[in-house]
């Protein structure tokens, strides 16, 4: 029997929540292998399918875009972050896209306050010599780090996230400063000090936290050039992409003194990361994992599939980017 279902594939294993929600409302096809997807298989899936669930660990550029099917109608992404599709060339194609902004702010607010504590007061250091049997003696000058409270938090792209990180920041008595393209209402600035460049910004923070999205404008924001406005001994924190930082400038800032520690979410290259990275002590790494809670896979899996049900009834998704 041929279904009258929108037919949906659904690129990596999503939560139980939203693949039974998914199989209930829509001729699914999932990947419980949860494979990363070829370009190849990409294009013959679109030919497939009248709408693709997919992750960021997707391309969707321009190449892409050219190949994709006449019977592919929507791509949901599941994620914030839409750097992995090329947007004009999709709607060139006549192609809708959504993403999944809000419900994720919270969660990756708590990894971006993971990697700044975390950064500042030597975790990964701390860890590694306690499960390497290695922790052998204690004085008062033994790994000491950099205070949070109380410090100057510099906060690049005050969007949803960047308010939650503020309102964090706050229960660290951090003093916080923005950079953003627009100055926020009073009500949303929350006394948090604005800076109508980021140079100026840099040069009044001593915590750096990115949360803007990569973009050519955004493309190494964090450069030789911008590394050295910083005060010394400043903290790098980035849980928003790695194209936002020039990683090999990152470490001449490390080795220098002017940074003293970094905490990162994010890579040029993921997976896999930096090997560089993993040579330094002071720089305290996590796998991409700003969303990974139950609670909010739940919810972006959920937010992408309000958008296919809109769309697939005639309506504008609530997050139509095109
Ligand atoms: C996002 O939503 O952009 C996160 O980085 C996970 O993909």
């Amino acid at each position: 029997m041929v279904s009258s279902r929108p037919r949906l594939w659904i690129t990596r294993r999503l939560s139980a929540n939203t693949e039974a929600r998914a199989m209930r409302d829509y001729d699914v096809v999932l990947n419980p292998d949860d494979q990363v997807s070829s370009v190849d298989r990409i294009v013959e899936m679109s030919q497939q399918v009248d709408a693709i669930l997919p992750c960021h660990s997707e391309s969707f550029n321009a190449e892409v875009a050219a190949r994709l099917g006449m019977r592919l109608k929507i791509i949901a992404n599941h994620s914030v972050g839409v750097d992995h599709c090329d947007l004009e060339a999709l709607a060139r194609r006549g192609i809708t896209v959504t993403n999944t902004p809000d419900v994720l702010s919270d969660a990756t607010a708590e990894v971006t306050l993971l990697l700044l504590l975390g950064a500042a007061r030597r975790a990964a250091q701390g860890d590694r010599l306690v499960r390497d049997g290695r922790w052998d003696s204690w004085s008062p000058s033994f790994m000491v780090g950099h205070q949070v409270t109380g410090k100057t938090l510099g906060i690049v792209g005050m969007g949803k996230v960047g308010r939650v990180v503020a309102d964090r920041a706050r229960g660290f008595d951090m003093a916080v400063h923005y950079h953003n393209r627009t100055r926020l209402d009073p009500g949303l600035e929350r006394g948090a000090v604005y800076h109508d460049s980021l140079d100026s910004l840099l040069s009044a923070a001593q915590f750096v936290s990115l949360h803007c999205p990569a973009s050519p404008e955004s493309h190494e924001m964090m450069n030789a050039r911008t590394f050295a406005l910083l005060p010394d001994n400043a903290v790098l924190v980035n849980a928003s992409r790695g194209a936002l930082v020039d990683e090999d400038a990152l470490l001449d800032a490390l080795d220098s003194g002017k940074l003293a520690a970094a905490g990162l979410d994010c890579f040029r290259q993921e997976p896999g990361g930096n090997p560089e990275f993993s040579r330094r002590d002071n720089i305290f790494m996590l796998p991409h994992i700003g969303s990974a809670t139950f609670e909010t896979r739940d919810a972006m899996g959920f937010r992408a599939l309000d958008n296919l049900d809109a769309f697939f009834s005639g309506r504008t998704p609530q997050d139509r980017l095109v």
